[in-house]
């Protein structure tokens, strides 16, 4: 989703604007823009292709104040004329990430005014209207009354072309913080633009107004108020945001893998015991009380509470289900205070989930635990209770390490909730414990079968269709698979629970139609087999991703991976990582933009 860039500061800060955009790529964008302030006036450059491009065209601008943004299209298609930075009549500037709802009356308002419209989105009306504000020269009370007048979500940068050393910025609803640098200062849609200059970071709250000056700063709240609000130094690894070995950002990340489930892992595996207190001092009281427990995610993330349902009912005996936010925010649905809302988010920034969060606790939901990626994100900020994910930034735009942590996080959450129910014992506390000690050396063992996996994905490059089979906990790993093929490849894919098969899909088998099939060692292993010979029967071609002593065998038309070992409950969380893989091997023979797939952003800030 768009990023924005913004700078202030005694030298050129054009470098700064565009390396910062080159961080914000991964967030998904079509069409890329800059403004600068240059010997009193606004010079613009916008490109609709990549950042790349906006950096060669921007290469004799000069300016040291200046706003940038990445733009990912919602009013009006990707072009360069709909691009940011909007300009009102030469003077202001406004770079915007969200959607304005009232801007259709506001545009019409601006038109009788006399403001002439060049874009079709809803941006150009907050550079009109505080433009509209500005006869007495201050910014910040501009930008202050025409964020008043709108409704909707922003994050926004404004600069004024006679005000060369300010920059006025403000956050609602999309994310937005302040880079404090040493007599100069930053904005940035989130740290990775900004760690080329600054790791002291000033984490925005909603409605925060910030009016940013070279050796100063002020905020504001909703209300107009001055706030002080604290300066935190960013512990954001600038390695982690660098390619390293890797050819793209979704392959580093899926090996990153063992690494991010041993960090979120950490103080668990450490520890003798498993205690409340993993999620917040407040759990010790609150997971008592619980009743049911309700999941509230998109995506990805919401693949992670599917799983995680099977986990909560069998272990701890809890009643689950599982929503997705974009519905449930809609729906009028029957509250019970005893529930625990979980939200599951990579980015804790997802309006849907966000919504969907606030809705859960309008309508009486008191109870709520984010499990989330990003600290300071706001579904963080939030929650009652939280458990981090300890991924690291996730840039390939599919998600892949964040999947599997969360899978992580919610596997606690159900032996925390089974051991508050009496229904872990000592010993088997122990023994999961084990399991989960272990776990990031097994995901290592399946990462190896990565040439394997290459090879396979090569009989795909010329499908156009595909089917995922899973049975029970592993039929959301079957939903992930299609999903990551469907996202990073093209390819049309659609997952069932293999006893779904007969009842309708089944139909589409042919031997242009793969069936990609997980296949743990589990009670349903018996059934998956019969729901594979159904397959097979109709010529579908087969691609088992097997445990070792399934004793499925490869043979014509069936392919076989053959998992190293038997992860019992974890099984899951392995079984991920060869349908990250060969989603990512197919979508290289296809040669698709892997890390940054058409129309799809990394951080779904607007609904
Ligand atoms: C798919 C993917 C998305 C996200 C979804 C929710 O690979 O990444 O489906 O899972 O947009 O995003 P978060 O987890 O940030 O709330």
């Amino acid at each position: 989703m768009c990023g924005i860039v913004g700078a202030v500061a005694k030298r050129n800060i054009v470098p700064v604007l565009v390396n910062g955009l080159l961080r914000l790529e991964y967030r998904g964008y079509d069409s890329a823009g800059l403004v600068v302030v240059h010997e009193g006036k606004l010079e613009r450059v916008r490109s609709a292709g990549r950042v790349a491009e906006l950096r060669q065209k921007s290469a004799n601008t000069t300016g040291q104040l200046g706003i940038a943004h990445t733009r990912w299209a919602t009013h009006g298609i990707p072009s360069e004329r709909n691009a940011h930075p909007h300009m009102s009549r030469n003077l202001i500037a406004v770079v915007h990430n969200g959607i304005i709802e009232n801007y259709e009356e506001l545009r019409a308002e601006l038109s009788e005014q006399g403001y002439e419209f060049t874009s079709d989105t809803d941006t150009e009306v907050i550079a009109h209207l505080v433009h509209s504000h500005y006869a007495q020269g201050n910014l910040l009370l501009a930008t202050q009354t025409a964020l008043s007048q709108l409704v909707g979500a922003y994050a926004i940068g404004v600069i004024a072309a006679d005000n060369p050393q300010q920059l006025i910025a403000a956050r609602k609803g999309s994310p937005l913080l302040l880079g404090v640098g040493e007599g100069e200062n930053f904005v940035g849609s989130d740290m990775s633009a900004l760690l080329q200059v600054t790791r002291n970071v000033v984490y925005l709250e909603e409605g925060d107004v910030v009016e940013v000056n070279l050796d100063s700063y002020r905020i504001f709240d909703e209300q107009g108020t001055e706030v002080q609000r604290p300066v935190q130094i960013s512990e954001l690894d600038n390695d982690s945001v660098e390619l390293g070995e890797y050819k793209h950002y979704m392959q580093k990340e899926i090996h990153e893998q063992p690494q991010a489930l041993a960090n979120t892992l950490e103080s668990v595996c450490n520890s003798q015991s498993l205690v409340p207190g993993i999620f917040g001092a407040e759990a010790n009281s609150i997971f008592p009380k619980i009743e049911s427990i309700l999941i509230l995610a998109c995506g990805t993330s919401n693949h992670a509470g599917q799983v995680a349902r099977y986990w909560l009912e069998e272990i701890a005996g809890i009643p689950c289900t599982v929503e997705i936010a974009s519905e449930y925010r809609y729906r009028a649905s029957v509250p019970n205070p005893n529930t625990l809302v979980v939200t599951i988010s990579q980015s804790g920034e997802t309006a849907d989930t966000l919504a969907a969060l606030n809705h859960a606790k309008a309508t009486g939901h008191g109870y709520t635990l984010a499990i989330c990626n990003v600290p300071e994100s706001a579904i963080i900020r939030q929650s009652k209770l939280r458990l981090l994910t300890r991924a690291g930034p996730e840039i390939g735009v599919a998600s892949t390490k964040a999947f599997t942590t969360q899978l992580a996080a919610l596997f606690l959450l159900t032996l925390v909730m089974a051991k508050v129910r009496g229904r872990l014992d000592e010993k088997r506390e122990q023994q999961f414990l084990h399991e989960l000690r272990h776990l990031p050396a097994a995901m290592q063992k399946v990462l190896a079968l990565e040439p394997q996996i290459a090879e396979m994905a090569k009989l795909f490059a010329d499908k156009h269709h595909a089917l995922f089979l899973g049975r029970g906990m592993h039929f959301p790993i079957a939903a992930e698979g299609a999903l990551k093929l469907k996202e990073i490849s093209y390819i049309h894919a659609e997952a069932y629970p293999a006893g779904e098969l007969k009842h309708g899909p089944l139909a589409l088998v042919d031997k242009d139609m793969p069936v990609v099939s997980v296949a743990p060692n589990d009670t349903l292993l018996e059934k998956l087999k019969s729901n594979l010979q159904e397959v097979r029967a109709r010529g579908g071609e087969l691609y088992v991703f097997a445990d070792a002593d399934t004793h499925i065998h490869a043979s014509e038309g069936v392919h076989i991976l053959q998992m190293p070992e038997h992860a019992g409950f974890l099984s899951p969380i392995l079984h991920t990582a060869p349908l990250q893989l060969l989603a990512y091997y197919v979508a290289l023979q296809k040669g698709t933009d892997v890390d940054k797939p058409r129309n799809l952003a990394k951080s779904v800030t607007v609904e």
